[in-house]
């Protein structure tokens, strides 16, 4: 296999971006990337989008991107893992990329979430749930989220406080990222004391339904240089699955397919959790950050639940993870997140993160999960010298 280097990115701001349509969001994105690259064609493309249909009624939106964004006839897919669907659509990338198959690839994610309402926005991302043992029950994602909690705190004795923490810290970071759609500070108070969702969670410790979308170019990395000085390389991708219903699964708070396409990630790129520099990880809710630093090693499990509170994920600390404001306050468009994680982290190794910068960051690690954890995709980026 080639080894693959990301030589350009794009993408939108995150929120409620009522003047621009699903194409237009992945075509803003996609020529952002084929700018930032200066590349003249593309081989091919992928588009990580969950769920077009329900959210705006249109399938089929491989060719109709290609198309608005100029570039047909070139091959053009649309990939589906709920809200891992940007990071499986990288890998497919970066696999033909490495395969040989074609050399100038675009990937790119993309979601418009805010042109229905919220119950229908609650449906759709349902969807990603299991149907017959979850959803026809009543469940949603933020009552799916909230039993993770209950179970983590009652495993682990993680507490309301603990929670809370992780939100205080990425609205933090979020607050120095201008494309984020909550760019706002919030007190421990304010996040403790927000309006109740789904007990224990609250309306500070979820994600936002959000439209946006971001793109990247992959390269063969022994042609990269010809596009930029400072190309990254794609050390590792690791992909797995676990039951979908939380009742299958052995332990409801421990989510397995993050550590098993952690460890993937890890073996292709030779290295471990203590190598990383910084991290973007799926905090969809607060209690999903908990779990994933857990299962990626990045902290001791003993740790976790109050490494937002110590400062060891801050900005700073020993781990920085969701430098970008994570899901939490840069927004959530489903399809578009996995690309966005990949965007933060590809910045940060260049150096390139203004006031969010973690000081000679080498190595980065992005995760993004679908559904509750039943998908999980990690890529660990590297800078190159
Ligand atoms: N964080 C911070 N503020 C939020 C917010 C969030 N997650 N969601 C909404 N708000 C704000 C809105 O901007 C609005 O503020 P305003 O009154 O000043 O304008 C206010 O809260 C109410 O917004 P509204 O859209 O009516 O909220 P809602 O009650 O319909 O939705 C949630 C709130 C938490 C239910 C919704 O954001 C949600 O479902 N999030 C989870 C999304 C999800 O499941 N993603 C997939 C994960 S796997």
């Amino acid at each position: 296999m080639r080894d693959v280097a990301i030589i350009g990115v794009g993408m939108t701001n995150c929120g409620e971006l009522w003047e621009q349509s699903l194409r237009d969001l992945f075509v803003e994105a996609a020529l952002g990337a084929i700018d930032d690259a200066g590349v003249d064609h593309i081989d091919s493309m992928y588009v990580g989008c969950m769920s077009s249909g329900l959210f705006v009624g249109q399938e089929h939106i491989g060719p109709l991107m290609a198309d608005y964004l100029g570039m047909g006839p070139v091959p053009a897919t649309r990939v589906e893992s709920a809200c891992a669907s940007g990071s499986v659509a990288l890998r497919t990338g970066m696999l033909e990329v490495a395969s040989g198959a074609n050399d100038i690839v675009l990937v790119g994610g993309v979601e418009k979430m805010t042109d229905v309402g919220g119950d229908e926005a609650t449906y759709a991302l349902a969807t990603a749930a299991d149907q017959e043992l979850e959803v026809y029950h009543g469940i949603t994602f933020p009552g799916l989220y909230a039993m993770i909690a209950r179970a983590h705190m009652e495993t682990y004795g993680t507490t309301l406080e603990d929670l809370s923490w992780v939100s205080v810290k990425n609205h933090r970071h979020g607050a120095l990222n201008p494309k984020a759609q909550f760019p706002h500070e919030f007190t421990l108070e304010q996040v403790m004391n927000s309006t109740p969702v789904a007990d224990p969670l609250r309306l500070l410790h979820c994600s936002p339904v959000s439209d946006g979308a971001a793109a990247v170019l992959l390269c063969p990395l022994d042609q990269a240089k010809k596009y930029t000085d400072q190309p990254i390389k794609i050390l590792g991708t690791g992909q797995a699955t676990s039951p979908m219903a939380l009742a299958d699964r052995k332990d409801p708070a421990f989510l397995d397919s993050v550590q098993l396409s952690a460890e993937r990630a890890y073996s292709m790129a030779d290295v471990g959790p203590g190598d990383i520099d910084v991290a973007e990880v799926h905090d969809c809710f607060a209690i999903s950050e908990i779990c994933c630093i857990e299962a990626l090693g990045l902290v001791e499990r003993s740790q976790a639940a109050g490494a937002a509170a110590s400062g060891l994920t801050a900005i700073g600390g020993r781990i920085p993870v969701n430098t970008s404001g994570g899901l939490k306050a840069k927004g959530h468009p489903v399809g578009a997140t996995g690309i966005a994680q990949i965007i933060e982290i590809f910045e940060q190794l260049r150096g390139e993160s203004d006031a969010r910068q973690v000081q000679g960051a080498r190595l980065g690690l992005a995760q993004n999960m679908g559904g509750s954890g039943a998908s999980s995709v990690v890529h660990i980026l590297e800078r190159i010298e």
